[in-house]
C-alpha cells in the first residue's frame, strides 16, 4: 500500500492525511494502552488492605434441634464477611455472583464463637474472588476448631448497576500467591458449571490435567 502522497505535494517524502490520521490514531492507542496499565498497575491493592475477621456468638436462636448452628445461618453471616472484604478491595457496591460448594467439616455448638476470615485471592475485570475461612472457638474450653473453608465471587457495579473495573491484587505471602495462582483455575471451572465459559476455552484448568499425568 502507498502511503505517501502522490501529485499535488510535490514531495514524494511527505506522508499522506491518510497515513496521518492513522499514525496519529495508532499513537492515542497505544498511548492509553500504556495508561490503563500504569494506572490499573498504580490501583493495585494489597490483600491485607481489605482482610478482614468477623466474630458472632452462636444464640438459640441460630441453631437447629441438635443444637449445632444452621449452615443457612453461617452462610448468610460468610456472605455478609464476604462482600465487605470485596467492597473494601474496590471501592464500590458488591454483589454476590456465585458461592463454590461448601463442605462443614465440623459443627459449632451454641455459645461457641464463630471466627470468619474473608480474604481477597484475586481480582479479574470485574469480579473478585473471596477466601473465606471459618473457625468455631469454645471460650470455656479455650480451644478453636475448623468450621469450614468456601470460596465467593463478588462483581462490583458502577451507579447504574452495571459491572465495573475493580483494582488488581497483590499477594504477598506464600500462602497469598498460592491461592492467588489457583484463582484462575477455580474460576474457569465454576465459569463452566454456571455455563458462562466453554471448557475448550479453560486452558489453564485443562495444564492442570494434562501435567498431572
Ligand atoms: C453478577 C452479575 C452482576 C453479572 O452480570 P452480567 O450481566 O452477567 O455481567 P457479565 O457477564 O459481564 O459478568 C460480569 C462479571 O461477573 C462474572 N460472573 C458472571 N456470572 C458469574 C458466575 N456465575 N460465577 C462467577 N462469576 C460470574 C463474570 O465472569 C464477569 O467477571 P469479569 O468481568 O471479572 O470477567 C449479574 O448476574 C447479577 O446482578 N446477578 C445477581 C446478583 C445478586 O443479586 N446477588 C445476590 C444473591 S441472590
Amino acid at each position: 500500500m502507498n502511503f505517501l502522497c502522490q501529485g499535488d505535494c510535490n514531495s514524494d517524502l511527505l506522508p499522506s492525511p491518510f497515513l496521518i490520521v492513522f499514525a496519529s490514531c495508532f499513537a492515542n492507542l497505544a498511548l492509553c494502552r500504556i495508561f490503563v496499565f500504569i494506572f490499573a498497575g498504580m490501583n493495585a491493592k494489597k490483600i491485607s488492605d481489605s482482610k478482614n475477621q468477623m466474630n458472632e456468638l452462636v444464640l438459640p436462636n441460630d441453631t437447629n434441634t441438635f443444637g449445632n448452628l444452621m449452615g443457612g445461618r453461617l452462610m448468610y453471616w460468610m456472605d455478609i464477611a464476604a462482600a465487605y472484604c470485596a467492597a473494601k478491595h474496590c471501592s464500590a457496591p458488591v454483589v454476590t455472583a456465585s458461592v463454590d460448594n461448601i463442605s462443614f467439616k465440623n459443627p459449632i455448638k451454641l455459645g461457641h464463637y464463630v471466627h470468619i476470615e474473608a480474604s481477597v485471592t484475586r481480582a479479574f475485570n470485574t469480579s473478585m474472588e473471596i477466601h473465606l475461612r471459618v473457625r468455631g472457638e469454645d471460650t470455656l474450653h479455650q480451644f478453636t476448631y475448623e468450621s469450614n473453608e468456601a470460596y465467593f465471587t463478588f462483581v462490583a457495579l458502577d451507579p447504574n448497576d452495571k459491572p465495573r473495573t475493580v483494582p488488581e491484587v497483590v499477594p504477598e505471602t506464600e500462602e497469598e500467591k498460592k491461592l492467588f495462582d489457583g484463582a484462575l483455575r477455580r474460576r474457569q471451572l465454576r465459569l463452566i458449571l454456571a455455563g458462562k465459559m466453554k471448557p475448550k476455552d479453560a486452558t489453564e484448568l485443562k495444564a492442570l490435567f494434562v501435567n498431572s499425568e
